[in-house]
């Protein structure tokens, strides 16, 4: 099923819906203006009047995105996005906030006043790289099970005064199930007991091998508190960067995956949103997971008003009617018919999927009334 209606279709190609209509008739289709084509129909009305139709890929025919132009062909270099994972209190969001102090952006910033799930720091040479915290794997777990792979390369935080845990074994297996290339932070080397070795030896039974004994996974010894081993740590993501060498369009409308949203008083619905290809503008018409609404501002994670986002980088965006789940993905669409149109369509899809009973997990208006 999809969401195309003889209207879009017709603005799409210039052409008036009557004439639509009239060829669909003559095939033995009665449709009206507003009725919704299916996909393969619409394809044959559109090579019919004599345009090209550009299939998206098929998650994105899944997720609704029909039309959505995917012309990649202008790739330009974006900055990694690395996700920082491991056991319950050892020291991924220590870890980020000391990273954070090599942001030339920043400056002399004083204390981390917020809690941030993404941001994004400049190094001194210029290069970009953006950072995901883990709360708990629960976001992570879910965009994976979207097949939205957003992260480049993982950062595996294992506590030396504690070595390989629970959760540092699920955070490995999250990164192979994504085939993420490993990066492992032997934290807390300031404090006595710590010891790196020990650790290599317990990553060596979850089939992690480090360099130094023939594998292909970096180690680095760090210290989040002392700031030891931070700046080889960045050097080694800036490797691993170099070698995916990664690229996106910047010049296509924006599209991602929200990595948090919440309800402020305030501001009403505020998500983090990550973008994976295109840039995000103020004033773009945004569909995430089953909400929509117009972006009404962008912010950084000092909060600073932006004006647009491009590839990998995390932004706050306000302006959305409802607040979405973590995982969702999110497109930027060209009117509101549209987004209502996307939305309806993702809401009935939930419902068609939905085993569950009505209102179970539900994080929104929208979902509950789904
Ligand atoms: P969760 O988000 O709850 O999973 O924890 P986390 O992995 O983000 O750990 P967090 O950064 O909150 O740190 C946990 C505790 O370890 C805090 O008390 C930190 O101060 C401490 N800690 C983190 N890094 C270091 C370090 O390098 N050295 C020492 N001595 N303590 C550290
Ligand atoms: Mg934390």
């Amino acid at each position: 099923p999809d969401v195309i209606t003889v209207q879009e279709l017709s603005n799409r190609m210039a052409v008036r819906g009557v004439e639509i209509i009239k060829f669909l008739m003559r095939q033995g289709v009665m449709l009206k203006i507003n009725d919704v084509i299916d996909n393969d129909t619409a394809e044959l009305v559109a090579t019919e009047f004599g345009h090209t139709v550009r299939r998206v890929s098929e998650a994105d025919v899944e997720e609704g995105f029909i039309g959505a132009e995917d012309i990649d062909d202008h790739l330009e270099p974006r900055p990694p996005v690395v996700t920082v994972m491991g056991h319950v209190d050892h020291g991924k969001t220590s870890l980020l906030d000391a990273l954070r102090k090599a942001d030339v952006a920043g400056g002399e910033h004083g204390g981390i006043t917020q809690h941030i799930g993404a941001y994004q720091v400049r190094l001194e040479n210029g290069q970009k790289v953006t950072f995901l915290d883990t709360p708990g794997h629960a976001a992570f777990s879910q965009m994976r099970a979207r097949g939205a792979n957003i992260t480049d390369i993982v950062i595996l935080v294992v506590a030396g005064d504690d070595g390989v845990m629970p959760q540092t074994v699920e955070a490995i297996k999250h990164a192979r199930a994504a085939e993420v290339p490993i990066i492992v932070a032997v934290n807390k080397m300031d404090k006595p007991g710590s010891d790196s070795t020990r650790v290599t030896n317990e990553l060596l039974q979850h089939e992690i091998v480090v360099e130094s004994l023939g594998g292909d996974t970096q180690i680095v010894e760090v210290s989040a508190k002392t700031g030891q081993g931070l700046d080889e740590l960045i050097e080694r993501i800036l490797l691993q960067a170099e070698v995916l060498d990664l690229k996106a369009n910047p010049d296509r409308t924006a599209d991602g995956v929200v990595i948090e949203a919440k309800l402020d008083k305030g501001r009403g619905a505020v998500s983090t949103v990550l973008v994976n290809r295109g840039t995000l503008k103020r004033g773009d018409i945004v569909v995430a997971g089953s909400q929509f609404g117009r972006v009404r501002a962008l912010l950084n994670e000092r909060n600073e008003q932006l004006t647009e986002a491009g590839p990998a980088t995390p932004v706050e965006i306000l302006g959305l009617d409802g607040v979405p789940s973590p995982g969702d993905s999110f497109a930027v669409v060209e009117n509101e018919a549209r987004a209502r149109e996307l939305t309806e369509y993702r809401i009935r899809l939930k419902r068609e999927k939905s085993m569950h009973p009505v209102g179970a997990g539900a994080t929104s208006m929208a979902d509950m009334m789904a």
